[in-house]
């Protein structure tokens, strides 16, 4: 047996030194100051930005980690709308949320500000100063919807209307959510006012223009040498170039925004997207000055790297205006070193949205799951190269069978071991073939480790990661140290020396994934805290101080999938007459399409019977049947209340067909009582003009559709009126 050192070298091929070099800014989408958090935006960006930055903090490099509010533009100003605020009281209550929100999970910038502070709106001048300078930017005439019952020119997102695409028919004027499409506001089909509903005018308005057309073949021949994109944004990219850069206006005729410095533009801002991307520069401005040093950014922007993280929809905003802005500006500032778009996040098979209701938002989740396990399950499933699906079965099953099971259980064993038998672990000069194998292992796990992680490729790192802890988990086991205590003390100590050497490693690798679960594991065994860089974590812990074996990981409860457990099927009323027993009641004999039932309907005060003859409805098939005064109900038909009475629900699809819950299918064996109905919570809403039946799965609010096709409310109904 040679007689070897066994503490596990550090990595051959990263030398610390040049890695001191590089000064890297991370920047994270900002956020618009107009709701909560989701999981969706989490996983679109927010968290991998926190993961990057831990780690190259860890990796010795220079990092600093900005984002900031998106306070400007019309997300904000709707909202205000909505709540009778002023914008400003929207911001200020949205920026406080959003820091509170990111502190929870441990999403930690080094700066997080406001794009209404007035450093932002002094540099966005100047960039555009600079611009106009320059001839990168020039007056045009354009056309704009103009409503004339509001009297003003309608912003892009006021506009909703058929998408010209994919035929959503609540397409915002900017963007269609469904498909992705940027819009103009004239590419609707039947467009209208979301503030009045009337249908605008397109008249003629004044703006300024970047003169994207300019940077066409720089773009083109600049974003075809990032060989380290991604290939979805990358090739996104380039074909959105092939299809030729227009000309795009970057003010409008809004109130709430930074102030053009134009006469005769007094009553018009800039374009939010415009002056928020400049808000990543303005942020480390302000970043800077905080830190006593007021030119530090540039040397960040001018000598270092820049990593921008984002949602696939932002990607054109960053891979090809913001280069155009940079370079036009010059200044010596570099362009993005990468672009991170991330595809979606789905929750029941469906994009998260907060304007829809669909998915969790971060205070929501953290109801269910503590913040490391969150973290832990997000990363593991990062919609990195195509879209990817949250569930709380898998959620359960990663935590459980992976965090608490794998890892969890492996420190608790080996700290638990040298704890009961008061034994120090350490070096004796030897290693057996099998050590050899498992350092070997670990040390080359760890340098691919580390390529992945400096390329972004989290999922894949932390199944290395995984990797990793299973054949800790069998050295262990195969060491049997629980036998080699009686037999070769000084061979066991050096084996559970090595156990921890590899929890070292899982521990660190883990570590800007789950941070605070894994500082409490570091700090049960080692003197410090995770502070500093791999090098002098690992190289620096020659000796373990097992304090307690306890671990931070708790096992998750399984959660049931929630479930639509309401059978609603399309009806066809056959015919119609008075209950004899009841001046409120009707009779009604509808059909299901392969069966008849019978209905007792409090209808008569809102209803003729003939006039009911021959309309579709909605019934609930599963209810308990029951006997109200003296006539039979086998079943119940949904209708709305509001102060004008009740309005029946109906569809134009064939009797018979099945009504689902956003994407829920009915899923239930038994019949229900009419309280159970209440679970459901049916109600109108009443968005952009546009009313749905909706109802609650779990904590979703989905809209009611047959066959995709939204129900219908016989008259209208006023918003969030009851439906049963
Ligand atoms: O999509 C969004 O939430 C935007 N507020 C992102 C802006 S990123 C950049 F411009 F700052
Ligand atoms: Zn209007």
């Amino acid at each position: 047996m040679a007689k070897e050192r066994s503490k596990i070298k550090i990595y051959n091929d990263w030398k610390l030194t040049d890695r001191m070099e590089d000064k890297i800014i991370i920047n994270c989408a900002l956020p618009y100051a107009n709701s909560t958090p989701h999981i969706g935006n989490i996983a679109g960006c927010y968290i991998e930005g926190d993961i990057y930055n831990r780690f190259t903090k860890l990796f010795g490099k220079n990092s600093v980690f900005i984002s900031g509010s998106d306070e400007y533009g019309t997300p904000t100003t709707i909202r205000a709308e909505k709540e009778n605020k002023t914008p400003k009281e929207i911001v200020d209550y949205y920026h406080a949320e959003q820091k509170r929100v990111f502190s929870s999970i441990d999403i930690e910038f080094d700066y997080f500000g406001r794009t209404t502070s007035e450093n932002h709106a002094k540099f966005v001048q100047e960039v555009y100063r600079d611009l106009k300078n320059k001839g990168y930017i020039g007056e045009r005439l354009m056309i704009s919807p103009f409503c004339p019952t509001c009297k003003k020119f309608l912003p892009d997102r006021y506009v909703t209307g058929t998408c010209p695409r994919c035929g959503n028919p609540t397409a915002r004027g900017d963007q269609c959510e469904e498909c992705g499409r940027n819009n103009d506001p004239q590419d609707l089909l039947e467009p209208k006012c979301s503030i009045s509903g009337d249908t605008p005018e397109f008249l003629e308005t004044r703006h300024m223009f970047l003169l994207l057309g300019k940077f066409q073949d720089f773009l083109k021949e600049w974003i075809e040498s990032q060989n380290s994109w991604r290939p979805n944004v990358r090739s996104f990219s380039l074909s959105f170039i092939e299809s030729g850069l227009k000309e795009r206006a970057i003010t409008r005729d809004i109130e709430w925004g930074v102030p053009v410095p134009e006469p005769g533009y007094e009553g018009k801002r800039f374009y939010v997207w415009f002056e928020a991307l400049l808000g990543y520069i303005s942020n480390a401005q302000e970043y800077s000055s905080q830190a006593g040093n007021p030119e530090l950014w540039q040397d960040f922007y001018k000598n270092g790297k820049s990593y921008y993280f984002m949602g696939k929809d932002n990607i054109f905003f960053h891979s090809i205006m913001l280069p155009a802005i940079l370079k036009g500006y010059g200044h010596e500032i570099k362009l993005p070193t990468r672009i991170n778009g991330n595809e979606y996040l789905r929750f029941a098979g469906k994009k998260f949205s907060k304007s829809k209701g669909i998915g969790y938002n971060v205070n929501e989740i953290l109801q269910i799951v503590d913040k490391d396990s969150l973290r832990y399950y997000i990363s593991s499933i990062l919609p990195e190269s195509s879209d990817s699906d949250f569930t709380l079965q898998e959620m359960v099953g990663k935590v459980n069978g992976e965090l608490a099971d794998k890892y969890g259980n492996y420190a608790n064993r080996v700290l638990a071991f040298c704890l009961k038998k008061d034994i120090i672990p350490e070096e004796d000069g030897i290693i057996d073939e099998e050590d050899a194998r498992v350092i070997k292992m670990s040390e080359s796990n760890f340098e691919e480790y580390l390529k992945l992680m400096e390329n972004l490729e989290f999922r894949k790192a932390l199944s290395l990661w995984l990797e990793l802890v299973s054949y800790s988990n069998s050295y262990f086991n195969r060491s049997q140290p629980w036998k080699l205590i009686a037999t070769d003390r000084s061979a066991c100590s050096r084996k559970l020396h090595i156990s921890l050497r590899l929890l070292d490693y899982c521990t660190l690798m883990l570590h800007p994934f789950v941070p605070s679960g894994t500082s409490r594991i570091w700090e049960s065994y080692h003197e410090g805290a995770i502070m500093g860089t791999f090098d002098e974590l690992i190289a620096g812990n020659e000796k373990f101080t097992i304090k307690s074996s306890e671990i931070p990981f708790k096992k998750l409860e399984v959660q049931e999938e929630p479930k639509n457990g309401l059978n609603l099927k399309v009806g066809k009323i056959l015919e119609a007459g008075y209950h004899p027993g009841a001046d409120s009641l009707l009779l009604l004999k509808v059909s299901l399409g392969e069966r008849n039932i019978k209905l007792v309907a409090g209808l008569r005060k809102y209803y003729d019977p003939d006039a009911l003859v021959g309309r579709k409805i909605i019934v609930v098939e599963n209810l308990k049947w029951a006997k109200i005064r003296g006539e039979e109900s086998q079943g119940m038909l949904l209708a709305a209340q509001d102060s004008m009475g009740a309005h029946i629900i109906t569809t134009n699809e064939e009797e018979g067909s099945s009504v689902k819950i956003g994407e829920y299918e009915y899923d239930g064996e038994q019949k229900i009582e009419i309280d159970d109905l209440k679970a459901y919570d049916l109600r109108v809403d009443i968005k952009d003009g546009h009313s749905e039946i909706t109802g609650l799965i779990g904590r979703n609010r989905l809209s009611l559709n047959v066959n995709n096709k939204g129900l219908l409310i016989d008259g209208g109904a006023q918003d969030k009126s009851t439906v049963r």
